[in-house]
């Protein structure tokens, strides 16, 4: 069996459903259940005997040291962090915690718990850890693509969260052994998306008749990659990734956050029109920028696809349209995030933009 951790929120309740897809193999689910996790994202493992989940933070390392000795993992992945940017630019503390000091914890449990195996299972063992483009900082117009070796220069709270933890992971390879394996990948979109990242924002809002709000001149430029495209180069690099080596991730989609907001705005006129026949480009309006954004992510993704075999399936023409016609068949599940929380966190980032 594996260990997860994370695997209600977003990337991580993709990776649990596709493994299920591929593989019998139990699945020990780790999840804090902050308000980023959901456990309706796993509704049809309800009665999955090959589902453990369990209710814990990454950070208890006598829980996680448990879970260890419990179910012997052949392999964890750690997909749990804090991971809205903006969340961090208006209150770091969770950031450093979890993703800083629990990622520590988790390491001290799983080091301890590596050391006690016997040579084959040694060996075997993987902590595979999941991280970002962001920790490589914000690129020119002209610069080439992140690659592996590219040096680390994050921008963010966020991001210098999950480089500190980057370095730790790599650190407990050179200093004790430990099997680890790193990924850096890009901007995801998919189903489960919860709605305070731009994709799933923008149908919501649009939806919803509210404004779609465009930071700054919407110039930036990121990488998109379709959710599940990602959980298959981390199924990928779990089998065939060599320890110690770090795989970045990509999607080979460099767009404009503009043109992504009208993509959706137009596949919406197309899949669910507006009542006024007008477009849902009307809703478009531009705020304040993030402070600090950064100007443009690319990936250099040809190291996972030399070396072990990966490329993305979708294209982004594909992926975003599977993912605006998920989001339009599955409005309850939109509505059950948008609690109380939901809407103060909407007030808090959008009321004082202008
Ligand atoms: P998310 O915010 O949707 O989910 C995070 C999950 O971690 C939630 O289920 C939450 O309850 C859980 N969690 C938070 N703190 C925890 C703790 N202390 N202990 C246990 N569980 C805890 O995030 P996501 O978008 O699914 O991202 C997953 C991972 O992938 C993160 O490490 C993120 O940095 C990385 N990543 C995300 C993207 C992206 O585009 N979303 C891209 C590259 C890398
Ligand atoms: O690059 C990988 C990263 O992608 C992950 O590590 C993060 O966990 C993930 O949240 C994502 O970070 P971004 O900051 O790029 O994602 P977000 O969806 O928040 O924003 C995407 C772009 O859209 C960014 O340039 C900011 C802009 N934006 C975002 C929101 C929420 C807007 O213009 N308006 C908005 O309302």
């Amino acid at each position: 069996m594996i260990l997860v951790t994370g695997g209600a929120g977003f990337i991580g309740s993709n990776f649990v459903l596709d493994w299920f897809a591929q593989s019998d193999e139990t699945v020990i689910n780790l999840d804090k259940l902050t308000y980023a996790g959901n456990l309706e994202n796993l509704a049809t493992l309800k009665n999955d005997p090959r589902h453990i989940f369990v209710r814990g933070d990454i950070g208890d390392a006598q829980l996680v040291g448990k879970l260890l000795a419990e179910h012997r993992p052949r392999a964890a992945v750690n997909f749990a962090a804090e991971s809205h940017v903006d969340r961090s630019i208006h209150g770091p503390g969770d950031f450093i915690q979890t993703n800083i000091v629990g990622t520590f914890h988790l390491l001290e449990a799983v080091r301890a718990y590596w050391y006690g195996l016997a040579d084959a299972e040694k060996s075997g063992f993987r902590f595979l850890h999941v991280s970002t483009d962001e920790v490589y900082g914000s690129l020119a117009k002209d610069e080439p693509a992140f690659s592996e070796t590219r040096r680390y220069e994050p921008n963010s709270p966020y991001s210098a969260s999950k480089a500190a933890s980057d370095h730790l992971v790599r650190a407990y390879h050179h200093t004790y052994g430990l099997p680890v394996l790193t990924t850096n990948c890009s901007n995801n979109y998919g189903p489960y998306h919860f709605p305070e990242k731009l994709i799933p924002l923008m149908i919501v809002n649009a939806l919803a008749g509210k404004s779609l709000p465009v930071y700054g001149d919407g110039q930036q430029i990121r990488d998109w990659l379709y959710v599940k495209d990602h959980c298959a180069a981390i199924r990928c690099v779990l089998t065939k990734g060599k320890p110690g080596e770090v795989y970045n991730i990509g999607g080979w989609n460099e767009k404009a956050n503009l043109d992504i907001v009208h993509t959706v705005c137009a596949l919406l006129d197309e899949l669910c029109s507006r009542a006024d026949g007008k477009s849902y480009r009307e809703q478009i309006v531009f705020v304040t920028d993030r402070p600090g954004h950064d100007r443009r992510y690319a990936i250099d993704a040809r190291k996972i696809e030399r070396e072990l075999g990966w490329k993305p399936l979708e294209t982004f023409e594909t992926g975003i349209r599977k993912t605006v016609k998920w989001y339009l068949e599955n409005q309850d599940w939109v509505s059950s995030v948008q609690s109380g929380n939901y809407r103060q966190w909407v007030e808090k980032n959008y009321a004082g933009r202008a």
